[in-house]
């Protein structure tokens, strides 16, 4: 499969990640049919920019370099927001704020490589 195919993937999982992610925080209880879909939608995302995450490290040939490692602990991270924005007292704005700074991190690791680590 052409890398660029695996490029146009992770964006769409990115796309995904924060529509899913910015719903899901803004959404009430007792909406559990949007919660649910946002949610899916959230995980998509999620699994979207794993697998074609893994799949350029693959076909661009890139080894394991710690910036990869550093993306995949931050990957979990990020996994993690919804619950922690509705579960925690941190609360819904303050962790889409810490998701959007995950995100940013995440996207120059991907531009830079290895240059800033
Ligand atoms: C929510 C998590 C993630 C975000 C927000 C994110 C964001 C980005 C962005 C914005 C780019 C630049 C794309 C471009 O140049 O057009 C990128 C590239 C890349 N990402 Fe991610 N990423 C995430 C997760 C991952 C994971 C888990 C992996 C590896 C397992 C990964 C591997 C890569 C690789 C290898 C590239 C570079 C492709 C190239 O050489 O051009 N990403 N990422």
């Amino acid at each position: 499969m052409d890398p660029l195919f695996y490029k146009i993937l992770h964006l769409i999982g990115l796309i995904c990640i924060f529509s899913g992610l910015g719903a899901a925080l803004a959404s009430g209880e007792g909406r559990s049919h949007i919660n649910r879909l946002v949610a899916i939608l959230f995980g998509t995302g999620l699994l979207l920019s794993l697998v074609s995450g893994f799949g350029m490290v693959a076909k661009l040939k890139l080894g394991f370099p710690s910036w990869v490692i550093v993306k995949i602990v931050l990957w979990v991270a990020m996994a993690a927001m919804i619950t922690v924005g509705k579960r925690t007292s941190l609360g819904p704005t303050k962790s889409l704020f810490i998701a959007i700074a995950l995100g940013i991190v995440l996207a120059l690791l991907g531009v830079y490589k290895a240059a800033i680590i």
